[in-house]
């Protein structure tokens, strides 16, 4: 479910039209819907039901705390792979025991704070990690829940950038150390071994990859057994696709049922880590265009919205779908139909959210970017100065600012010129 829909001729957010989101709040603006978020919430919960499980939202995908409110609501846990979104997470009200924190390079702090929350687990990623991580919880008198996160080798098939369960990905312990990784873990005082993960990466569209990791791990898990390490939680990562234009990706039923075939009498907890396929569908990006520039060689739409914003077809050649609020037809404004360059007002050629998109526009029409909830607010950044976007939850007819859009005081106060002595 997206929560967005057609109604007379006005693409709407639930109950409310974006044309009236952006006269109130201003673009670009992202707007994300409520109802959606917890729909594909619910989507990963029901296919679950039937067995032990945890669904830990991955806080990088969309980490504004309203989302993650919306969620803590419905039960999720959370997968983390930072301090500050530790941080985020506690301060949206998200049960600490239901965290898991992954991620290659996490610090003593961050070690400490985890501790402190007493979150569920620590997804470990190297002996050099499984080391500091015994020595910090144990000079604290406390015993880390840990998994190993363990690289299986296997092509997940979609973008270099966002594949990561490859050998020479930086991710995980090789399949082939595991064991013997394991054992060093068991010999370490601070240290209690509950679980295996993976996670071979991002906006997969197909279920085999899934499969395929899944046979390795419980490979590994009878390779443990057989060595006197019980494992209790298999947590199989994130990385289900969603459909940006014309993709099929398999629905969280579809994998999960799937999954759930495959380890039955295993008496695992299946923990999974879904970020995109909670959150992509359920925001646009509302964006205004400034003005059209009409070349011999090109034509260029200039938004309002730029790679600060949405980094996505600059940094992974995504392309995204990009369409009018409300169709024109019977408009008195001249507009002109032609294949247009999308691009922002910043100073790279790589400033594009769009190419060659056949579309009717004028000068001052609004656009929204659709499948913008994930992965673009929090991969945007000030470059240029630029104020980030206001972002907006709505609930029925009710719109919530849960982020007000910059000013240029908050880009300004942490910084100051040298005082002459
Ligand atoms: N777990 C771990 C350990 C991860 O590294 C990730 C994503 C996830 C879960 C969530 O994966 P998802 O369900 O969202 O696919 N910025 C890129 C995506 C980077 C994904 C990084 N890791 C993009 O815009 O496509």
């Amino acid at each position: 479910m997206t929560g967005f829909h057609w109604q007379n001729n006005q693409l709407f957010a639930e109950d409310i039209a974006l044309t009236e989101i952006a006269s109130r709040f201003g673009t670009p603006c992202f707007v994300y819907s409520r109802a959606a978020i917890m729909a594909n919430y619910r989507a990963y919960a029901d296919a679950l039901a039937s067995v032990p499980h945890m669904i830990c939202y991955a806080v990088k995908a969309n980490s504004n705390l309203g989302v993650l409110n919306v969620l803590a609501k419905l039960g999720a846990g959370f997968d983390i792979v930072s301090g500050g979104e530790l941080v985020r997470v506690l301060e949206a009200g998200g049960n600490p025991n239901k965290v898991i924190f992954s991620g290659v390079g996490k610090t003593i702090q961050e070690m400490e704070a985890a501790l402190d929350a007493n979150i569920h687990c620590f997804n470990v990623e190297s002996l050099a990690e499984l080391d500091r991580l015994s020595a910090v919880a144990d000079a604290r008198g406390q015993v880390a829940r840990i998994s190993l996160r363990v690289n299986p080798d296997i092509d997940a098939g979609t973008h270099p950038y966002i594949s990561t369960g490859l050998k020479e990905n930086k991710f995980g312990i090789p399949r082939e150390e595991a064991v013997a990784i394991y054992q060093h873990a068991q010999s370490l005082p601070g240290l209690e071994i509950i679980g295996v993960d993976c996670h071979i990466g991002s906006q997969l569209l197909s279920t085999e990859p899934f499969m395929d990791t899944l046979e390795r791990m419980l490979s590994l898990i009878d390779d443990l057994a057989a060595k006197g390490i019980n494992i209790s939680h298999l947590d199989l990562g994130g990385g289900l696709g969603i459909q940006y234009l014309n993709e099929v990706a398999p629905t969280p039923a579809e994998l999960l049922q799937r999954i759930i075939a495959r380890c039955t009498n295993r008496n695992l907890t299946l923990a999974f880590e879904p970020g995109r396929s909670i959150i992509a569908n359920a925001g646009v990006l509302l964006m205004k265009v400034e003005y059209l520039k009409e070349t011999t060689g090109k034509n260029f739409a200039i938004v309002d919205a730029a790679m600060n914003d949405i980094i996505r077809p600059a940094l992974y050649q995504s392309i995204m779908d990009i369409v009018p609020v409300r169709t024109l037809s019977g408009s008195s404004t001249k507009r002109t139909t032609a294949q247009w360059d999308l691009v922002g007002p910043i100073c790279e050629t790589g400033d594009f959210l769009g190419k060659n998109r056949t579309l009717s526009l004028a000068q001052g029409d609004l656009l929204a970017m659709m499948s913008a909830g994930a992965y673009c607010f929090t991969m945007s950044s000030n470059y240029n100065t630029r104020n980030r976007a206001a972002e907006v939850i709505v609930d029925g007819n009710i719109p919530h600012v849960v982020r007000r859009r910059e000013n240029y005081s908050d880009q300004l106060a942490l910084e100051s010129v040298i005082e002459e002595g």
